[in-house]
């Protein structure tokens, strides 16, 4: 059953600058037909991005991350289904669009890195021409050379040797091969890029570089961008402002410093104490613990099953996301 007490679309995101705002998220709601009933991967998220920001959406496996990036480009395939809620790109709401429309819109406004991406790169076709047929189909045949010219600017963009142009995906590392998809995402120019998981798969290094590369892209282009992950300390370091999603819902949203400075939701808390630290040794936090059925959330608060200080009110009543103090929003009892 879905919640309508959660009904965050009316909080005021950081109002003042509303009006230069990338992206504005109101109440999405996704779920996934099963027999035994719709499982509700995204329970009615709201948040907005403004221009040239990154924003990082951390959460463990399986709250949702993935449904909530490709909801916004409305990628979401059956049996899943956005079910309510608005994407709204320069005044334009993506949900009510017609599939023509969309198509318009997704690359040039909005482009995504999907989970796993480096591995969906066709091995049997050059860099060169993966990157060109993005480009083409999106604004048909274009001069050979203008077009040579434009895909190596593209892989100096991202830090990739000229070389790679004529080169295989077999032939290149796990980070070069995340720096191409990257490339194909800023192809086209778009103000808003959504990474999911970029650097999840590749080694301690090697993220390092890619999360640079993110960062670079972002310097010379002005973008925003929305990156996913589940490693809060590494997102830490290259975005500007982190949402927590647990169970379907933000629970949390507040910039770097002020969420690790004080982190208001007991999830939260939960997530920064268990990033381990080599200066001062500490029992290692055990966060793990049964979440409720995504089919059958009980009543009232999503992370009640594992919370440390649940109460009464807890198991009754959702809590809304309230901005507790400027651009801090939390949604817990602890606070009201
Ligand atoms: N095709 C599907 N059918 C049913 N449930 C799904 C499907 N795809 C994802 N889910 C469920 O939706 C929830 C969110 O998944 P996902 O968005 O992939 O999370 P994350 O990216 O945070 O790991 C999970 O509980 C997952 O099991
Ligand atoms: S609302 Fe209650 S159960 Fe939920 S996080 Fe806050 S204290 Fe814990
Ligand atoms: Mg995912």
């Amino acid at each position: 059953m879905i919640d309508t007490q959660k009904a965050t679309k009316d909080v005021q995101l950081n109002a003042p600058t509303r009006e230069n705002m990338v992206l504005k998220v109101r109440d999405l709601r996704v779920h996934y037909a099963t027999p035994l009933g719709d499982v509700i991967a995204v329970n009615g998220i709201s948040f907005d991005v403004y221009p040239g920001e990154l924003v990082g959406l951390v959460g463990e496996s399986g709250c949702g991350k993935t449904t909530a990036a490709m909801a916004l480009l409305r990628l979401v395939q059956p049996p899943g289904r956005i079910v309510h809620g608005q994407v709204i790109i320069d005044g334009t709401d993506l949900v009510t669009l017609s599939n023509n429309e969309l198509r318009r819109v997704r690359w040039r406004e909005l482009a995504l890195i999907p989970q796993g991406a480096m591995n969906s790169l066709n091995p049997v076709i050059r860099i060169k021409d993966q990157i060109a047929d993005g480009i083409e189909t999106h604004e048909g045949e274009q001069p050979k050379s203008a077009l040579k010219e434009r895909i190596l600017k593209l892989l100096n963009m991202v830090g990739l040797p000229g070389r790679v142009y004529n080169m295989y995906p077999h032939e290149l590392s796990g980070g070069m091969k995340q720096r191409v998809c990257i490339a194909m995402a800023i192809a086209l120019n778009p103000p808003l890029i959504i990474a999911d998981e970029p650097t999840s798969a590749l080694d301690v290094i090697v993220q390092r570089v890619v999360a640079q590369t993110l960062l670079d892209v972002k310097k010379r282009l002005g973008v925003s961008m929305i990156v996913i992950g589940h490693d809060m300390g590494l997102l830490a370091q290259l975005v500007d402002r982190i949402a927590v999603m647990y169970a379907g819902n933000i629970v949390e949203i507040a910039p770097v410093k002020e969420i690790f400075a004080e982190p208001l939701h007991p999830y939260t808390q939960l997530l920064i104490s268990s990033i381990p630290s080599i200066k001062e040794r500490k029992p290692l936090v055990v966060t793990e613990g049964l979440t409720h059925d995504l089919r059958n959330p009980p009543p009232g608060c999503i992370f009640q099953l594992r919370c440390p200080h649940v109460m009464d009110v807890c198991r009754q009543v959702t809590p809304p996301l309230r901005e507790l103090k400027p651009k801090h929003f939390v949604a817990c009892h602890l606070y009201e």
